[in-house]
């Protein structure tokens, strides 16, 4: 199939995270030129897993595994400029050199060790009823300030600005005198270290540092495919999720424009990401949360921790409803749906397929997450299969509850699945419907 064919492509998640993007993106990667992350930060962990090896990437597009693709790292990015540079030296020391693939954007923000700081502070503070439970990686605060303006810092500060560390470190301590004043001791900041953070990045990425706009801008014009990679997910969205219990950007191909500077409007094949079940880290509604013996088997059979911060992740019954919105809202033309396998062995598996509150139906989550708290799912069980599916290829050899369940989801969200993942390898995927003349899932797993 020729460049030309393949459409610009947008795989984001359609829940709270870690859906399984990585691996869907990994598959993807060897059709398009480039891959791009347009939002977050380190707060994303994606995972690859190819054969022995399995590679993490927070800040990376997960392109930067694949030689011959270019990663970008767009405007709508919040960088923490040394986490990139230990994520760059640790591939270089499995073999994966960056150098000539990897464009920063110089519109990107810097995280630097403040916003850390604040983040990590600001939890501390807050009452468990009303903590986030971020990635302590210094998103919110960094997006803030990137809002704020004054006190934002640029990779184009980084290259061209001759008074940047006389202003940081003018920053450092207003921020710090802020901080202490809000949550007393504790809030202590080295300004030196803030200033030597700004050289080792100006000396490590100023090379990486470009315009990605008119690159990616180029590039599409001239029909060569670019595949966007969305951190995070739609139940995490800064506008659109489950606030204020959210993320501080916009996760799916909504933030394109903003975040990647090209017209979302040429990214026409968006595949949203899901599991077969449902999962979250960190605090907030979680409308089919099985608090329970349950959603502690999926956790050990799905291997539920959190890429980034290893925390266990809380685990429930795929919610269609949930799903049915976040496809609505960002147009999802297709459904990846993984790790079907960790359901093998259940006698029966429940989705939800409807909201109550207060004795009345509604048909999406609701803003208030004081209401989400109390919504009721309506959960429909189906009957489950017992047979291990890792090994299989083709969806006509699913177990046949395999297969209805897989068709009922299809059916209630109202968007075809198409990718469907046995495991975690590469290798342990099927591809139904269309894509199947595009995409070539190896037969077993090589880097
Ligand atoms: P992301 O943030 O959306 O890229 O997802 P993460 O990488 O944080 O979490 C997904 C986890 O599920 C990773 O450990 C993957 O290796 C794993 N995974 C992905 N697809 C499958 C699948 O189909 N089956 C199983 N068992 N694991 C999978
Ligand atoms: P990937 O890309 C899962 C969650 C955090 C927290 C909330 C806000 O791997 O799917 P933040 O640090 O962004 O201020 O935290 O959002 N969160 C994620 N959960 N996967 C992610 O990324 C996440 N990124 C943020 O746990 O609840
Ligand atoms: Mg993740």
């Amino acid at each position: 199939m020729g460049a030309s064919q393949i459409q610009h492509t947008c795989v984001f998640g359609l829940g709270w995270g870690d859906e399984g993007k990585g691996k869907v993106v990994d598959l993807l990667c060897p059709l398009f030129e480039a891959v791009v992350r347009f939002n977050g930060g380190a707060n994303a962990g994606h995972t690859v897993c190819v054969g022995e090896e399995a590679f993490a990437m927070h800040l990376l597009p997960t392109g930067i595994i694949h030689a011959e693709v270019t990663s970008v790292i767009g405007p709508g990015v919040v960088a923490d400029p040394i986490g990139l540079i230990d994520e760059i030296d640790r591939l270089a020391a499995r073999g994966v050199d960056v150098a000539g693939r990897l464009k920063v954007s110089d519109r990107a923000h810097l995280v630097l060790r403040y916003h850390k700081l604040e983040d990590q502070l600001c939890e501390k503070a807050l009452g468990a009823e009303v903590r986030i439970g971020t990635t302590s990686r210094g998103i919110g605060p960094c997006y803030a300030d990137k809002m704020r303006r004054t006190t934002a810092v640029r990779f184009a500060d980084l290259i061209h600005d001759a008074d940047l560390e006389k202003r940081v470190r003018w920053i450092t301590s207003a921020r710090v005198a802020a901080l202490r004043a809000m949550f007393g001791p504790g809030a202590e900041l080295d300004e030196d270290g803030v200033v030597s953070d700004l050289r080792t990045a100006r000396a490590r990425l100023a090379r990486f540092v470009c315009d990605t706009t008119s690159y990616l801008q180029d590039a599409m014009k001239c029909g060569r495919p670019v595949l966007f990679e969305g951190a995070n997910g739609l139940l995490l969205d800064v506008d659109h999720g489950t606030y204020p219990f959210v993320t501080s950007s916009s996760t799916g191909p909504h933030g394109i424009g903003a975040g990647a500077g090209v017209s979302p409007a040429l990214v026409t094949k968006l595949i949203g990401t899901t599991k077969a079940y449902s999962t979250r880290v960190g605090s907030g509604p979680f409308m089919t949360e099985l608090a329970d013996a349950t959603g502690d088997r999926i956790r050990r059979a799905g291997n539920e921790y959190g890429t980034t911060t290893g925390r266990p992740r809380r685990c429930g019954w795929f919610d269609s409803v949930a799903c049915r919105y976040s496809a609505r809202f960002s147009g999802a033309t297709d459904i990846a749906m993984m790790h079907l396998d960790t359901l093998s062995g259940f006698d029966e598996v429940g989705i939800c397929v409807a909201y109550r509150l207060d004795g009345d139906e509604i048909t999406a989550p609701p803003a208030c997450a004081r209401l989400a708290g109390r919504i009721d799912p309506v959960i429909e069980m189906q009957p489950g299969w017992h047979e291990p599916i890792r090994g299989v290829r083709r969806f006509e050899d699913l177990p046949t509850a395999a297969r209805s369940y897989v068709e009922r989801i299809e059916t209630l969200v109202g968007v075809p699945v198409a990718l469907i993942g046995v495991g975690p390898d590469r290798s342990e995927t099927l591809v139904r419907g269309p894509l199947k003349n595009v995409i070539d899932i190896p037969a077993s797993s090589a880097a």
